[in-house]
């Protein structure tokens, strides 16, 4: 049904239309007292056994809508009421900015794939904060917050930027995620470096234990971009510094193995390649982040998650949460719906008593620092293939 609603409808828009569109429609439902009951009850329900313990937090399910879609904190009911079990609402940063200019979103319909290059538009810290103050103290969505640095903003005053941000948003996170990783704002990825993400990430920590009494779970979000000794640099910082997870992954510059014709993928220009053709590389991130800090961090995967399949591999390989973007695209309002049946299924097949036995099950368990941290890691009889991640280094081009 969606599928051709797609292929007939919102395929022929303009993709950043299409997207309005289509969260209009799950806003205005939503804001129907009635329907918003109706349709939670169909698409939201997931089975019990997959409520999950997550950064302090209790989800109804692993399974969330990755940061980009919801930017301003406009339909974080809406997006509850269609399924997913957290929503991440940003990147929001300090001061309003109307991103790139359009058009800055297409479809790579062959690949399943997106690029984008949003550059971060949205109405700023203190607007995203009003919204998310107003917000009906009723609703039960787990929100996290995902900041980013101002474009106009230097990159050496960047950390001022992010502290700005958690100011303002911090007491209204479930969980907070520095954003150091999209590749649509000049310089941002050079703050995955460890001497800058380090006092970054303690300035952030900081502002957010002044802003509120709650302890409010910090992760960072990083690229599948980076080389893998710089995921090892980033996860042992995340340790050193009490961090509570690690987001993997957001979008890549690559544009290798792509179906699309090359001309067509010249042809939207720069920006984030998300979807399908992440897979791999995300799922390696995930792994590698796992093999070098076990159960200490929590580790939400992110890139290429289409399916049920997809989703259970990231919890086997040490995902406590899984998100998705661009696949909500192409499946629409029943993708999460369809996510949490296979999950339930797959989880009362595969002899695990909970979700929590089941994350790094597909993994060998990870020796102690005393024991030193092994270099890859290897499957157990339920994981999938093991592979071996690339290592392109960001070109710091966009
Ligand atoms: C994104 N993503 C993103 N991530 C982020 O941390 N802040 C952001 O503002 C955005 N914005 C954004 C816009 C659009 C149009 C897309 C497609 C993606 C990245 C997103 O959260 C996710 O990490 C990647 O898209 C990979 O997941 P999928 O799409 O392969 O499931």
């Amino acid at each position: 049904m969606y599928r051709l609603l797609f292929d007939l409808f919102f395929r022929r828009l303009d993709p950043e239309k299409a997207h309005h569109l289509a969260f209009g429609w799950i806003r205005a439902a939503a804001a129907v007292p009635g329907l918003r009951g109706a349709v939670r009850r169909v698409l939201a329900a997931p089975d019990p056994a997959l409520r999950t313990r997550a950064l302090g937090l209790d989800l109804p399910s692993p399974f969330g809508l990755a940061a980009g879609f919801d930017k301003n904190a406009v339909g974080i009911d809406g997006l509850g009421m269609v399924g997913f079990g957290h929503v991440e609402i940003g990147t929001v940063t300090g001061q309003p900015q109307p991103g790139n200019p359009a058009p800055r979103l297409f479809r790579l319909t062959a690949d399943r794939a997106l690029i984008n290059r949003m550059g971060f538009n949205n109405d700023g810290s203190a607007a995203v904060a009003a919204r998310l103050a107003a917000r009906p103290r009723r609703s039960t969505t787990v929100v996290g917050v995902n900041i980013g640095k101002t474009k106009v903003v230097p990159e050496s005053e960047a950390a001022a930027d992010y502290v700005t941000s958690t100011e303002r948003l911090a007491r209204y996170a479930d969980y907070l995620v520095v954003n150091v990783s999209s590749p649509n704002t000049p310089g941002l990825r050079n703050l995955q470096a460890v001497d800058q993400l380090r006092p970054l990430l303690t300035a952030v920590r900081e502002a957010a234990d002044r802003s509120t009494d709650r302890r409010v779970p910090l992760l960072v979000k990083i690229a599948p971009d980076l080389a893998d000794d710089d995921v090892d640099a980033v996860a042992d910082l995340a340790l050193e510094l009490g961090l509570d997870g690690i987001i993997a992954t957001n979008t890549t510059i690559g544009r290798e193995g792509l179906r699309t014709d090359a001309a067509t993928v010249a042809a939207a220009g720069a920006g984030g390649l998300s979807g399908a053709p992440l897979r791999e590389r995300s799922l390696a991130v995930l792994r590698r982040l796992r093999a070098r800090t076990g159960d200490r961090l929590t580790l939400v995967a992110v890139g290429g998650v289409e399916s049920a399949d997809d989703a259970w591999e990231r919890i086997l390989a040490g995902a406590t949460l899984v998100q998705g973007y661009s696949a909500f695209i192409y499946q629409g309002p029943f993708w999460a719906r369809r996510i949490h049946r296979g999950l339930a299924a797959r989880l009362r097949a595969g002899g695990h008593a909970t979700l929590a036995d089941a994350v790094g099950a597909g993994v060998a368990p990870v020796r102690t620092p005393e024991n030193e941290t092994p270099e890859n890691e290897t499957p157990g009889n339920d994981a999938p293939g093991n592979d071996t991640p690339g290592s392109d280094t960001p070109e710091n081009d966009q």
